[in-house]
């Protein structure tokens, strides 16, 4: 099933894992709208777009503000046509602990991943209502907004609150045929390329060589090629029914996440005051949830010393 005659935004694609995004879904015959604040990867991204008979055209400007929006979709719509795709991609990183977190660092992530969200999501929204354009919107969410993440406050913030909007637009944009779901993705980019655990993979994949089976199988880690069909997927008239889910993908690896249900109820006549908790609360609730992500320990052949030691 092709995506021809359709047209895609895809937001931070001047490299990464948007790059593969917008690569692929071209593949699948969608014309793109490439975007990024590096100019220089925009343009290289159109090039190789074109350099294979697909259809791109570039706006280079940062996600956040709500006229990077307007111009993504009026660029779509001037350029191609319409607009039936929208992929928001677009990230950084201000890693630290809490204690070390500055205001701007907070909302820097936030301005890029969750108001960036927003704000393109409602443009392409409120286009594809307008033209009754059973479009697909596809949001990126992480690992870090599932599970929380050490040194990462703001990005487990933006990615689970991601997460928190797509439920609530598959709500409300279901009348109109429009699904919203969320891609968890993890594979080898400049965003992991400095985390120590993953160093064997990255450095498999810089020089071109397969990714060890250990993190293509077992940690679900791989190329930003293994995301780009979900992304392309979801884009298809057959994910038609698929909405409101947050799907992760890596590697060999497709997983569906759930969301979050009440894991154990109880129930104490006249409510659950401060008395009846202290006596009550651990057996009403049972086992504690675990935090955190949990990876398997690495293989000694795959171990890499720390960068500086
Ligand atoms: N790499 C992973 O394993 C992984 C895991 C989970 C989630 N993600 C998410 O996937 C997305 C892409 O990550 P990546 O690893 O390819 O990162 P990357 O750093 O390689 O690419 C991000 C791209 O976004 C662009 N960008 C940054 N700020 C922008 C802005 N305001 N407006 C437009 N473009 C902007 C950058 O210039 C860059 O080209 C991000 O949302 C990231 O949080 C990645």
């Amino acid at each position: 099933m092709s995506l021809e005659g359709k047209v895609a935004i895809v937001t931070g694609s001047g490299r990464g894992l948007g790059l593969a995004y917008a690569q692929e879904l071209a593949r699948q015959g969608a014309a793109v709208v490439i975007n990024d604040v590096d100019a220089a990867t925009a343009a290289d991204a159109v090039a190789s777009i074109e350099s294979t008979g697909g259809k791109a055209v570039a706006v280079v400007a940062p996600v956040g503000p709500t006229e990077t929006a307007k111009q993504l979709v009026q660029t779509a719509v001037d350029t191609y046509g319409r607009l039936d795709i929208l992929v928001t991609n677009a990230g950084v990183l201000r890693d630290t602990v809490l204690w070390k977190m500055s205001d701007d660092d907070f909302d820097t992530v936030i301005n890029v991943h969750l108001r960036g969200t927003f704000t393109t999501v409602r443009e392409a929204a409120t286009y594809m209502r307008a033209n009754e354009i059973p479009g697909r919107i596809i949001t990126i969410g992480s690992p870090t907004g599932q599970r929380g993440n050490f040194g990462q406050t703001n990005y487990a913030a933006a990615k689970a609150g991601i997460v928190g909007m797509v439920r609530t637009w598959a709500l409300e944009l279901k009348k109109a045929g429009i699904t919203v779901n969320a891609v968890i993705p993890v594979a080898a980019t400049a965003m992991t390329a400095t985390v120590p655990y993953f160093a064997a993979a990255v450095e498999a994949d810089e020089k071109g060589e397969p990714m060890p089976a250990f993190f293509r199988h077992d940690l679900g880690f791989g190329t930003s090629d293994d995301v780009a069909g979900l992304i392309a997927y979801l884009a298809s008239d057959a994910a038609a029914g698929v909405t409101g889910q947050a799907i992760g993908v890596g590697g060999d690896r497709l997983q569906l996440w759930s969301h979050p249900e009440p894991v154990a109820t109880a129930y104490h006549d006249g409510g659950w005051s401060y008395d009846a908790l202290q006596d009550g609360f651990a057996d009403a609730v049972g086992p504690l949830q675990s935090v955190g992500e949990k990876f398997p320990p690495l293989p000694e052949d795959l171990q890499r010393p720390a960068p500086g030691a």
